[in-house]
């Protein structure tokens, strides 16, 4: 999930368990990667509500969560978790973690995504790995495109550099990791098409937020109707399910072992 870092968004567990649970059902593949061990120590980096954090747990793992919003963190809480309020984009541990895990998370990290990766790197021990996936280059762009176009159509200039997630390319990221010292051992963009289960309405309201509190209350309403209808021909079948153009970025890297 997400380190819900954007200052425009407001994020509920409820609501993000209504609208997005899909998000951590669909994280399976990178928790896969993560293959975590018994008695290891791993952070979870937006971990949200805790669903995938619960499964690190579940592994035999000393697990962290971290989140920048306190209502996802209280959701994890109660799940008997170690979860805390903080900046992920700004980690504080030092060397102290086997692994730091990420999912759905880093691409809300915009304004800053080199001091993202220097903060998980400072957190993990000699050897230890970063395994994580996010939205990769082109994710949601007919979603992105549509909402630009309704924020401009509505006075908003330049709407497209308000768009708060950052979708990056295997050779950006790649060269972000290496820059800050780890070894990329696997780095992939994967184009997955993802059933929306609370159609576009659902989808805009939990993650589209940021984009629309752009504009006044009163002109939001028609600008979710206007994305949505746009969106119709493309993103939705005949029987009315909708389908998110996502595109993923995963990767596995490793902090190099300390020379002998
Ligand atoms: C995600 O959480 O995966 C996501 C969020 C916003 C836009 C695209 C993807």
């Amino acid at each position: 999930m997400n380190p819900h870092d954007s200052p425009k968004q407001e994020w509920k567990a409820d609501n993000y368990a209504r609208n997005a649970h899909f998000v951590p059902t669909l994280g399976a593949p990178v928790l896969q990667l993560l293959a975590p061990r018994p008695g290891e120590r791993i952070l979870d980096l937006g971990c949200g509500d805790g669903v995938l954090t619960e499964k690190i747990a579940a592994a035999g793992a000393t697990v962290i969560g971290v989140d920048a919003a306190p209502d996802m963190i209280a959701a994890a809480r109660a799940r008997g978790l170690d979860a805390r309020v903080g900046d992920g984009g700004r980690l504080e541990f030092a060397a102290e973690f086997d692994a730091v895990f990420s999912n759905a998370a880093l691409h809300w990290m915009k304004s800053d995504p080199d001091a993202a990766i220097g903060g998980v790197k400072r957190a993990l021990k000699p050897g230890g790995r970063f395994v994580a996936e996010m939205g990769g280059h082109g994710c949601v762009a007919a979603i992105t495109v549509a909402i630009v176009a309704a924020l401009e159509r509505r006075g908003v200039a330049n709407a497209a550099a308000g768009i708060p997630w950052y979708f990056p390319t295997v050779d950006d990221y790649r060269a972000r990791l290496e820059g800050a010292g780890f070894t990329v051992d696997y780095i992939e963009l994967i184009p997955r098409p993802t059933p929306l289960p609370t159609a576009m309405a659902g989808w805009l309201e939990i993650f589209g937020q940021p984009c629309f509190n752009r504009l006044p209350p009163g002109d939001r309403p028609a600008a979710i109707a206007e994305v949505t209808a746009a969106l119709k021909p493309v993103l939705c079948d005949e029987q009315g399910r909708w389908t998110g153009d996502y595109i993923r970025l995963r990767f596995k890297a490793r902090v190099p072992d300390q020379p002998k």
